[in-house]
């Protein structure tokens, strides 16, 4: 029934510099664990940007290490849906220090891709609000004389 069924959710993913070299690898990962890819794009954020995107951790002792690292190089923006989608990509990924991450949850992202605390491979939504709001950042729905261009997406 539809009140009980577990609905589709959306969660935005990006995988960081450090481990856009093994992209493929961690799409295998994103879809064997059951996740739809419905939109994806390679980009070079500006320090703008990232600043907007991370905007949650201005005032942070990492906060201008975390900018420099993610403008450094290319990042490869998805959004992905499954039920339950916010909880469950944080949980593939595990902890944020891939250190920790090798101990505690060794099948996870991190731990297969990351380095430390900020060379973590990839990042995901906090929050279904949060979700919303980098997705939207990344993918905007964009118009011409008032007409919504083509998107990118599967259906949702
Ligand atoms: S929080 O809010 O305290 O739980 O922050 P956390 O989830 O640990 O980290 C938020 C993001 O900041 C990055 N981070 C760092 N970058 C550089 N240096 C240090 N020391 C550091 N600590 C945390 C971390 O990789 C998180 O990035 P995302 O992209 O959200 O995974």
């Amino acid at each position: 029934r539809e009140h009980i069924s577990y609905r589709r959710q959306r969660t935005f993913a990006m995988v960081k510099p450090d481990a856009v070299h093994r992209l493929g690898e961690i799409i295998d990962v994103i879809q064997s664990r059951g996740f739809e890819i419905s939109r994806m794009k390679m980009v070079q954020l500006t320090r703008t940007q990232a600043a907007i995107f991370y905007r949650e951790h201005e005032g942070r002792p990492f906060f201008e290490p975390l900018l420099d690292y993610v403008t450094s190089g290319t990042v490869i923006a998805m959004e992905l849906i499954t039920s339950d989608a916010v909880k469950r990509w944080r949980e593939t990924l595990g902890p944020t220090d891939a250190e920790l991450a090798r101990q505690e949850a060794p099948d996870s992202v991190r731990a297969k891709f990351g380095q430390n605390k900020q060379l973590n491979a990839a990042h995901g939504s906090d929050s279904d609000i949060s979700a919303t709001r980098e997705i939207e950042f990344f993918f905007p729905s964009s118009k011409v004389n008032g007409i919504t261009g083509p998107e990118t997406t599967a259906s949702f």
